[in-house]
């Protein structure tokens, strides 16, 4: 099978995938680290892998120097997104002591008053970029009190994260600093909760046992990693890709002004049409397995296309329509399986919030640039603006 040119992802990865999808079931790629992979881009066939045991995350089943990956440290690289069974479930078990839908429902209140007062900054300029003013702040404030992050230590995170996400070949120092600059923040950290333990689910991870069996060093870091950078990087661009989304879709926007309750519902439509994860992590065949009636070899990279399922017509009629009343689901933007994402609950629960705080303040909202001018970060992995220039007219201005 020869390789396909995975470039034009970026630009237009649902168009791209459309014709992938008719074309094959699996296809010979470059993923994201540059090596040969198999993207799989139907719906029943990426549910069902997601869920496989013979797939596995832990990239020490990959075959020799066919994966590159993030050149993680195992201070960081002990996380759940690198890990199967029996390791899994236990540290899976932990967290979800700690993760608890209370610990996230508490924090419903202080995310509203965080997204309004990002608001009072910029609403009376009728002007921002979302991204930077908005949806970026929000989500790592929320993470950064989820941990227990004091006010002092809240770095630039986003600088870190883009620089993971989208690696820079040209400048590969810029990765190593962000990866370092992690690790000596986070095992910091860890050290001064120990010493004094708070409300907060750092000092609640490092607190919390099982049977005698708790979390080593290096899986603590790392699921403090994965927390900040999960927690943080999806959110964003949820909300970011949502807010574009509904000005490309004045009269759905319009729709969801008259009928707030339905911001909710409405999300789940969004994530689906453009969530910002668009593939799963990478997995690993155990044995030979066969994805779609292709053969594919043990331990070679598998790439699971979540952004192709969920617009897939079998699964989904008139996929490609935004249809917030569309009644039948089961989308994959946040996993499927025992990977399914541990914090869909509180992404739910911030997009829903941010959403509805901007929808209430900023009456019409419009794009600030030419529709064309607005950039993809340049990576097949992910999904989000490098910015999302916005205006509207604000109550407080108009004096409502
Ligand atoms: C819109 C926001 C989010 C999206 C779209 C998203 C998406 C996903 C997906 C697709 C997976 C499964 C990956 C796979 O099986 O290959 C996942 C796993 C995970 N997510 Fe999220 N996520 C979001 C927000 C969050 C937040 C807010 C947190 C934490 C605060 C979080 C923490 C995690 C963790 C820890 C896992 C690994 C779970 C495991 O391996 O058992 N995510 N996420």
């Amino acid at each position: 099978m020869r390789p396909i040119d995975v470039t034009p992802l970026i630009a237009d990865p649902h168009g791209t995938y459309a014709a992938l999808r008719e074309a094959g079931p699996v296809h010979r790629a470059a993923g994201p680290d540059g090596r040969p992979a198999w993207l799989v881009t139907r719906y029943e066939d990426v549910r069902r892998a997601l869920a496989d045991p013979r797939l596995s995350l832990d990239k020490r089943n990959a075959l020799p120097g066919n994966y590159a990956g993030f050149p993680l440290p195992p201070a960081l690289d002990a996380n759940l997104l690198n890990m199967d069974p029996p390791d899994h479930t236990r540290v899976r078990g932990l967290v979800a002591k700690a993760f608890t839908p209370g610990r996230v429902e508490k924090l419903r209140g202080p995310v509203r008053a965080v997204a309004g007062s990002l608001l009072d900054a910029v609403e009376p300029l009728g002007r921002a970029d979302l991204l930077a003013a908005y949806a970026g702040p929000l989500p790592i404030i929320v993470i950064c009190d989820l941990l227990g992050v004091p006010q002092a230590d809240r770095v630039d995170f986003r600088a870190w994260t883009d620089a993971l996400v989208t690696p820079d070949p040209e400048r590969p120092h810029r990765t190593k600093e962000a990866v370092v600059g992690m690790m000596r923040f986070l095992t910091g950290l860890i050290e001064r909760k120990r010493a004094e333990p708070a409300d907060d689910l750092l000092s609640d991870l490092i607190q919390v046992q099982e049977d005698g069996d708790s979390l080593s060093p290096d899986e603590l870091t790392s699921l403090a990693f994965l927390i900040l950078f999960a927690g943080y990087e999806n959110t964003v661009h949820l909300i970011g890709n949502a807010v574009l989304a509904l000005l490309d879709h004045p009269g759905t926007l319009a729709e969801l002004r008259k009928n707030p309750d339905g911001v909710g519902a409405a999300l789940e439509e969004l994530n689906r049409w453009d969530g910002p994860a668009t593939l799963a992590i990478r997995r690993f065949p155990l044995e030979d397995v066969e994805i779609g009636g292709v053969r594919v070899p043990a331990g070679e990279t598998v790439l699971l296309s979540i952004a192709s399922a969920n617009r897939d017509p079998r699964q989904f009629p008139g996929s490609d329509r935004l249809d917030l009343g569309r009644e039948r689901s089961g989308h994959l933007a946040f996993g499927h399986g025992i990977h399914y994402c541990l914090g869909a609950a509180l992404a739910r629960m911030e997009a829903e919030t941010a959403l509805t705080v901007l929808l209430e303040r900023c009456e019409e909202m419009e794009l600030d640039v030419p529709r064309d001018a607005l950039e993809w970060r340049p990576t097949i992995r992910a999904r989000g603006l490098i910015s999302l220039p916005v205006r509207w007219s604000s109550r407080r201005r108009t004096g409502f």
